[in-house]
């Protein structure tokens, strides 16, 4: 319970590597039981973003680091129209450009832009907690760095050949393959850096979506989050 008195919400917390599933299911289940949605992978790509339209080269790591407290990166929760603005300027479609995808991997490796970014994160999610019924939030490093106390974590999988397929209808990409190599290269890159590599923890609950329909992840993980929610409410002090 919260000092006001009103139950705290609930915190779902899903990582996976891109292409398993990860934002329609965190939107789905956000929209099914009425709670914030957090898209982190948004917040590394508005930084990235930030950088190349400031010249500065994301491989450039002292730069990146450097740089990294300017921008201004807010991001709207409804899980019906989430929002992504950098210093007041929309970047939901210019995020999601191959120049942005290409660069996201190095920038977001850089420590002091994840510190700035967990440190928001952390910010949002408080907010969904104590004003709302609780968030989903879907990233790399959800359920290890971010909020590893979240009652729901889950990790998504699905093979390569899956991943690459919804991948390329998402971005309208005719070239499987090459977007099958993309998504290696990006894995790669996510789970070998420093800091809070994108990996697998014993607590975070593994589902492997590749014979999955949406919905039937949806409604996996709807069900996992009201049991969580039952359990918090029938442990609660009167
Ligand atoms: O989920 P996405 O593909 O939009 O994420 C873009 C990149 O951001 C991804 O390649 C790795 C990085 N990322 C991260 O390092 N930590 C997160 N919590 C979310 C994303």
């Amino acid at each position: 319970m919260s000092a006001q008195g009103h139950a705290e919400g609930i915190v779902i917390a899903i990582d996976g590597p891109s292409g398993s599933g990860k934002s329609s299911t965190a939107k789905g289940v956000a929209r099914a039981r009425e709670l914030r949605y957090l898209d982190t992978g948004a917040m590394y790509r508005a930084m990235t973003w930030w950088m190349l339209d400031q010249g500065i080269d994301p491989n450039d790591a002292a730069a990146v680091a450097e740089a990294s407290p300017r921008p201004v990166i807010t991001l709207g929760t409804d899980p019906a129209a989430p929002t992504v603005h950098v210093d007041g300027t929309d970047v939901a479609a210019a995020i999601r450009t191959q120049e942005v995808t290409t660069n996201v991997s190095a920038v977001s490796a850089v420590p002091e832009v994840r510190e700035r970014l967990v440190a928001l994160q952390r910010e949002v999610i408080e907010r969904g907690r104590r004003e709302a019924s609780g968030i989903v939030v879907e990233g790399r490093d959800i359920t290890t760095v971010v909020a590893p106390d979240a009652p729901v974590k889950i990790f998504l999988t699905a093979s390569p050949e899956a991943r690459a397929d919804r991948r390329s209808k998402e971005v309208n990409a005719a070239d499987i393959a090459a977007t099958q190599a993309d998504l290696a290269r990006r894995d790669q890159l996510d789970s070998t850096r420093a800091d809070s590599p994108l990996t697998q923890t014993a607590d975070a609950l593994e589902l492997e979506t590749s014979n999955l329909t949406l919905d039937e992840v949806i409604a996996i993980v709807v069900k996992l989050a009201d049991e969580a929610a039952g359990a918090v409410e029938g442990s609660t002090p009167r």
